[in-house]
């Protein structure tokens, strides 16, 4: 279904800014701007409320050209918290479809992040701790490349068991299957989790992965899973829709053998030829130990600019991004294609249609608010 000699990606030109739309494997986003996907632990069983109608729909009112779930999780397992968005079934699939038809309908492009939480996973929501919770409590014993348990600063350990080849499989399938639902129920964009210490970061790591098969030791070994479970994603997600990957750039862990950003500029291009079309730079997270140097403006920006020099496919930034003038410079000077913005939309919903009026940008509002446009 997929062809990896399809011309997905129309890569920078000089004259690209923030409102220049990007087409992405024949899905065109109308502007540069991203919602970051960002946990709302606020689904009960795991389904989608009111809350992520009104929390994902704010910012496609507010303009952003893509707006992406939290990470939402393929399996019970694969959660964070016992709240956190999932799509293990038919049900919760349909639970998003109304939000996503209403995302769609003010000209956003809605994406998907699936997620495995891996020995990340069975926690309380950060507002009532954040802490792990014990199976005793209700908890569930979490899955990771070895058995051991994430160290958390605040708590017990939960007790984590070594993934089997089984396991391995069943994983990648559940990617596959949630892929497919989320394809069905109109979501343009699949988003693999990558990152920030969860499931496939932990195969990825040398931090985390201490397996002696062929899915650990050396840098092809621990890439094997997150190339299979993007290639899985790929084969059942249309050629005509994008598939994007948020990846840790690095492991922030410089004092012993971790993922780096070497490592990440390695694996840019082979999770192009699984069928990537965008990779979201993102870092950290995959250990309590980590030496963060600075989280100031564009903290992760170098780090996107150097993923966006080791492939052809495109690249998104994200981390410290909350004016309309750095969104728009990122994307002029050729560093990322797409800027993602997190914590910026939580404070303001129409980042998108401000960064518009700011920068000089005629774009459509919605005509319900036209009376409320900048003049
Ligand atoms: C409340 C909150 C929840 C988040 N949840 C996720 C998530 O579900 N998936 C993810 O990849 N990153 C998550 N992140 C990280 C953000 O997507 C983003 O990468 C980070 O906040 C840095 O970008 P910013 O400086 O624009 O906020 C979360 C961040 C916040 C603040």
């Amino acid at each position: 279904m997929h062809s990896v000699l399809l011309v997905r990606t129309e890569r920078h030109t000089m004259t690209d800014s923030l409102f220049t739309p990007l087409t992405l494997a024949g899905t065109t986003i109308p502007n540069r701007v991203a919602m970051s996907p960002m946990c709302q632990y606020s689904a009960p069983e795991g389904r989608a409320t009111d809350w992520h109608r009104v929390h994902l729909g704010s910012r496609a009112v507010g303009g952003a050209g893509v707006v992406m779930t939290e990470a939402t999780a393929v399996s019970p397992a694969g959660r964070i918290s016992p709240t956190d968005l999932g799509i293990w079934s038919d049900e919760h699939a349909e639970a998003l479809r109304d939000t996503v038809a209403f995302v769609r309908e003010q000209g956003s492009v809605p994406g998907i992040q699936l997620a495995h939480a891996g020995r990340k996973g069975s926690t309380v929501p950060p507002w009532d701790g954040g802490g792990p919770i014990p199976p005793a409590d209700g908890g569930w014993e979490t899955l990771a490349p070895s058995a051991d348990p994430y160290p958390h600063p605040d708590g017990e350990p939960v007790p984590t068991r070594e993934m089997s080849h089984d396991d391995i499989d069943r994983v990648t399938a559940q990617f596959r299957r949630a892929a497919e639902r989320a394809r069905d129920v109109g979501f343009q964009i699949a988003e693999v989790h990558l990152a920030h210490g969860y499931l496939l970061h932990e195969f990825l790591s040398p931090v985390t992965n201490h397996r002696g098969d062929e899915y650990g030791g050396s840098f092809e070994n621990r890439a094997r899973f997150s190339l299979e479970v993007t290639r899985a994603v790929r084969e059942v997600w249309p050629d005509d829709r994008p598939v994007f990957v948020r990846i840790s750039a690095t492991d922030w862990l410089p004092d012993r053998e971790s993922w780096t950003l070497d490592d990440s500029a390695r694996l840019a291009p082979l999770l192009a030829d699984a069928g990537a079309d965008l990779i979201d730079v993102s870092s950290g997270g995959i250990h309590p130990d980590q030496q963060i140097p600075e989280t100031g403006p564009g903290y992760q920006i170098p780090y996107a600019e150097r993923v966006n020099g080791a492939t052809d496919v495109a690249v998104g930034a994200v981390g410290g991004i909350t004016t309309p003038q750095q969104a728009d410079q990122l994307v002029r000077n050729g560093r990322a294609d797409l800027a993602i913005v997190g914590r910026e939309h939580l404070r303001n919903p129409y980042f998108a249609l401000e960064a518009a009026h700011e920068l000089g940008v005629d774009v459509e509002w919605p005509k319900q608010y036209e009376r409320g446009r900048f003049r």
